[in-house]
């Protein structure tokens, strides 16, 4: 297989792989992979948006109080200054590339923006493409990246595996370039380059309900794992506490914006239970909500609750929830005049592969942006549309320093080419599909909103004896996409285990019955895990 080099490899084109390319294309010749289509993305089904300060009456202090809040005393203060700052500019940067942001009526403090509100923000901060945000993003964004000349777009190459310095028995472990299977012919190749950066997005796959689309296996965080990075704070999982309950609906959101908008979650018999868990009710954050419904459905033995904004008129709810309107039609519920079925489902990775301000991992030469990274910004619970902000923020800052770097940094070596003369193909592909349906099921059931030591105890054990299993599969048989998505999730339910076990306390979206409370005694910490 022919062998490329580039100055960049970005793994990811979600909204910060997008977004760093088209701010390093200009300076440098760019390749960005994705998985499977270019779009298909967590970004693309992004709904409320993306918060930054615009109001007149709001203020940086104020939004950087609110993420603070959220994170539970595990927020790096110094990264949340230094994202919540860069809000505007993140913006007008969307806007000068044509992303179609709702505009503003009357009742929106003077900016030109409609603003939305969504759980733990005091005040509206939410920019938004009606209930769509990352589709307008995401679209916007890939049409510049194809048109634009220093950029190679590989789409359906699924990275397997980093190479570094220390891999090819070299001095060092600087990152020299990846392996990757390229999905229409299922050969490998070898791409190289000066820098990497994953950008590859979370892992909530590894559960079995979540709000996420089949991209999200975490495949970044065990590349970074497997090539020496040190991974943070995996531990905590956000669930979103709204996702449509229905047989016939798979992964689909209730967006936050709809409680924010004046929705109120009600039990089976249409009584309101949010009063009795924090005084913010439905707009409490996250962890709260999701921990308040998960206890209602086990107190009452039922399957859902229901989320009802049918009080509002009819207009208001179609002009500014038109997907989730359209969505829940096609299923015969018809929002404007009946509660919507919606159980918690996992949502969002806080923790992933540690990073510094500049987006650098502990790995020389590998980036990580996005949801794949743990930057400080989300401490121990995300607020609700701090991740797109995220993810623009630090494509920019990590932009700006691969770009000083890149003059320093040698291009790399010719590298081995991957090796497949040990393996043959499957013969029991049914080992791939069973051990993917279990690792998802037990950690559900054993490592989901609330959780045990036992629960844990049992969930390492289990997910130790599938480690081997998987490692010999992968010794033993040709790669496919499914078997490497595999080997990616059982290291991160592992992490996520591990990380849950570390933590003795109670604080944010990790909370466990063995040790219900925050311990104030000492300074927070994080999680980290290093191989
Ligand atoms: P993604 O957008 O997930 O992109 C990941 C990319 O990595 C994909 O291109 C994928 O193909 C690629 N990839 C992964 N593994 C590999 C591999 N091995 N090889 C090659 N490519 C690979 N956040 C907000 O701030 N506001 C919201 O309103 C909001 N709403 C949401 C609604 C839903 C339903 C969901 C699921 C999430 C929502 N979030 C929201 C969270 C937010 O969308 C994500 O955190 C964010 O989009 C992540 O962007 P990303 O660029 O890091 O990764
Ligand atoms: C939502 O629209 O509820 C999702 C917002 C987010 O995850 O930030």
């Amino acid at each position: 297989m022919p062998s490329s080099v580039h100055d960049v490899l970005i793994i990811g084109s979600g909204a910060a792989g997008l977004s760093l390319a088209l701010r390093i294309a200009d300076h440098a010749r760019v390749a960005v992979l994705s998985k499977t289509a270019l779009t298909e993305t967590n970004t693309l089904y992004a709904q409320g948006g993306i918060s930054a300060v615009l109001d007149a009456d709001d203020t940086i202090e104020s939004h950087i109080q609110d993420t603070l809040n959220a994170g539970a005393g595990l927020c790096d203060p110094d990264i949340v200054r230094l994202v919540v700052s860069q809000g505007k500019e993140c913006i007008d940067w969307l806007l000068e590339r044509g992303v179609p942001f709702t505009a503003a009526d009357a009742e929106n403090g003077g900016h030109h923006l409609h603003l939305t509100r969504e759980g733990g923000h005091t005040h509206r901060r939410v920019v938004h493409a009606a209930d769509a945000t990352g589709r307008a993003v995401e679209i916007s964004l890939a049409q510049h990246v194809r048109n634009h000349p220093n950029i190679d777009l590989f789409e359906y190459h699924n990275a397997i595996d980093l190479i570094t310095e220390k891999k090819v028995g070299r001095d060092g472990n600087r990152v020299l370039g990846a392996y990757v299977l390229d999905t229409h012919d299922n050969k490998v190749k070898t791409l190289r380059a000066r820098v990497v950066v994953l950008a590859t997005g979370g892992a909530s796959k590894v559960y079995l309900y979540t709000s996420n689309p089949d991209i999200a296996t975490g495949d970044g965080i065990a590349m970074a794992w497997r090539a020496g990075a040190c991974i943070a704070n995996m531990e905590f999982i956000q669930f979103h506490p709204t996702c449509l309950y229905h047989p016939h609906a798979r992964s689909f959101l209730i967006s936050e914006a709809v409680r924010g908008e004046g929705g109120k979650l009600v039990l089976p018999d249409g009584s309101p239970f949010m009063h009795r868990f924090d005084s913010r009710e439905e707009l409490a954050p996250r962890d709260i909500v999701a921990r308040a419904i998960d206890h209602e459905m086990k107190r009452l033995g039922v399957d859902c609750v229901y989320l009802d904004i049918s009080h509002k008129p009819s207009d208001f709810i179609k002009s500014h929830f038109p997907t989730i309107y359209a969505r829940c039609l096609e299923l015969n519920i018809d929002i404007t005049s009946q509660a919507i079925p919606v159980v918690p489902a996992a949502h969002y990775t806080c923790g992933g592969v540690q990073t510094d301000r500049h987006a650098r991992t502990d790995v020389p030469g590998l980036y990580a942006v996005g949801e794949t990274a743990c930057t400080g910004l989300h401490g121990a619970n995300r607020m609700a549309s701090n991740s797109l902000l995220e993810c623009l923020a630090f494509a920019k800052l990590a932009a700006e320093d691969i770009i000083r770097a890149l003059p320093e940094i040698p291009p790399p070596p010719d590298l081995p080419e991957w090796d497949e003369s040990q393996v043959t193909d499957s013969d029991e592909e049914v080992v791939v599909a069973h051990n993917w349906d279990e690792i998802r099921r037990f950690m559900w059931d054993y490592v989901g909103i609330v959780r045990t030591n036992k629960r844990l105890q049992r969930a390492l054990r289990r997910v130790e004896l599938l480690k081997q299993e998987i490692a010999e599969y992968y010794g033993n048989f040709r790669v496919t996409s499914d078997l490497l998505e595999l080997r990616n999730l059982v290291i991160v339910a592992e992490l996520i285990i591990r990380s849950a076990l570390v933590r003795k306390e109670s604080r944010g979206l990790h909370f466990t019955l063995d040790y219900p409370r925050t311990n104030d005694d000492e300074p927070p910490r994080n999680t980290v895990i290093c191989p």
